[in-house]
């Protein structure tokens, strides 16, 4: 599963320049059966629980190559008025799915980082409307907050906003992975004492490391308070929102300025597919909207363009995709799925738990597990062992698994979320994970790193 090649060798693999002359089609894909399959990492695998898992369905395969065929590009409303109100229709089918009402406005980008990009780019608009990015010209600098689990793109979101190095200022978490909203106050309360300007705060709702679930609504208050624009980063875990019984884990979010979803993490849809909702239509068009001549059309004013909700101006027809997965599975089958996908992580959970020399490190609220083998060793053996046995599984092909570091320890992450994962190919990372568990921690410990026993 995990793609048994060194770099280089797959381009290795290939000729230096296309070639002169036509080639036909079935030699082209006996050259791709041949030669892409192997060096690929195979994602749409169900034995594949790296990351976040995600799934390429049936009908997702169908819409991209419809998307294709077409080949329209969506920027403006005439250039494709069925990918533009198709991408209005099937994001407001997939807000009331999970809970949210009309009141949210929904734009299909690449991937959540560019999303919360954009949503941060109208948080930084709506605190400094003339674009002067603050910090320069004697302006206060703008502060963006985030707790210390906060997905890496903040940082590269604020980094390409020119918020300066010190425009996100991570609030530690709490025992429990979650951003403490008293922390949060009180560091928005020294930042006003030193002139600094707080402009949003992200909260997120599946941690990556950990699925862990930021409070929202206390942190709603907090920025309600202060006039700061909450962004809600659910871009694995909102997809659970899809199961009422899971939605008071959500509750709040419905007073965000703006929400990232990725379907094509755990909604079925095939890369790429990344759903951001605004509360403010017009606060994501005031930081991105700026029309050429060429560009202006007899609808402006009465129908939407998808140019002024971000920074491309071509755009894919991804909601194509979007939509043929709601409607060939239905509501009733997308939520049978992530209750499915939940249920199957719980089990792996009550394994780990039921096994001696095995620990968790945080609470399963969705499809995600954190655990690690330790049996009585000391941290730092302990981290080089759990790599160790998760490089084991990996290699064996039937399972990626892959980590993460908390707190100065290495645990290792089975994320469900491929939609043909069922039972036995659980079952059988668990086998994997304590075979090899048994195999490397039977090494002789010296000190703090492990050597095998001769
Ligand atoms: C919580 C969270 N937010 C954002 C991202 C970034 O997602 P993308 O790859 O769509 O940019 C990830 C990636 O796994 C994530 O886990």
């Amino acid at each position: 599963m995990l793609a048994d090649v060194q770099p280089g060798d797959f381009r290795g693999s290939l000729p230096e320049s296309a070639p002169e002359d036509a080639e036909s089609l079935e030699r082209i894909l006996d050259d791709f059966e041949a030669l892409v399959p192997p060096a690929s990492t195979h994602w749409n695998h169900p034995g594949f629980f790296g990351y976040f898992a995600i799934s390429s369905t049936p009908p997702s395969v169908l819409g991209e190559l419809l998307t294709a065929a077409l080949n329209v590009n969506a920027m403006v409303w005439r250039s494709s008025p069925a990918a533009t109100e198709l991408e209005e229709v099937a994001l407001g089918w997939l807000a009331r799915l999970v809970g949210l009402d009309d009141r949210f406005f929904g734009v299909i980008n690449d991937t959540a980082s560019t999303s919360t990009l954009y949503a941060l780019a109208a948080a930084r608009h709506r605190a400094a409307p003339d674009s002067t990015v603050a910090g320069l010209s004697g302006l206060p600098s703008l502060r963006v907050y985030a707790s210390s689990e906060a997905h890496s793109s903040v940082d590269k979101a604020v980094q390409t906003l020119g918020l300066g190095r010190d425009g996100l200022r991570r609030i530690p978490a709490d025992a429990q992975f979650r951003l403490d909203p008293a922390a949060l106050s009180s560091a928005i309360e020294e930042d006003l004492r030193a002139g600094v300007r707080p402009a949003a705060v992200v909260v997120t709702a599946g941690t990556t490391s950990t699925s862990s679930i930021d409070p929202i609504a206390a942190v709603a208050d907090v920025a309600e308070a202060h006039g700061l624009w909450l962004h809600v980063d659910a871009a694995y875990g909102g997809a659970a929102a899809v199961l009422p019984e899971r939605r008071p884990l959500f509750t709040g979010w419905e007073r965000a300025d703006s929400i990232v979803v990725n379907p094509h993490k755990w909604l079925f849809v095939s890369l790429d597919c990344s759903a951001l909702y605004v509360r403010d239509r017009a606060a994501l068009a005031a930081a991105f909207s700026l029309t050429p001549e060429y560009l202006t059309t007899a609808e402006d004013g009465r129908a939407v363009h998808l140019m002024d909700y971000g920074l491309a101006l071509g755009r894919r027809f991804r909601a194509l995709k979007l939509w043929f997965v709601l409607r060939a599975y239905g509501a009733s089958g997308i939520r049978n799925r992530i209750e499915r996908h939940i249920d199957l992580a719980r089990r792996f959970a009550s394994w780990v738990d039921g096994e001696p020399g095995w620990e968790r490190a945080a609470p399963v609220p969705f499809s995600l597990v954190v655990f690690r083998y330790a049996g009585g060793r000391g941290d730092p053996a302990a981290n080089e062992l759990n790599q160790r046995i998760l490089d084991r599984v990996n290699r064996s092909g039937e399972a990626f698994l892959s980590h993460t570091v908390l707190r100065g320890r290495t645990w290792i992450r089975l994320a469900i979320g491929n939609a043909r994962t069922r039972i036995e190919h659980v079952e059988r990372a668990w086998t994997l994970l304590r075979e090899a568990a048994e195999a490397e921690g039977s090494a002789v410990v010296l000190g703090d790193s492990i050597q095998e026993r001769p």
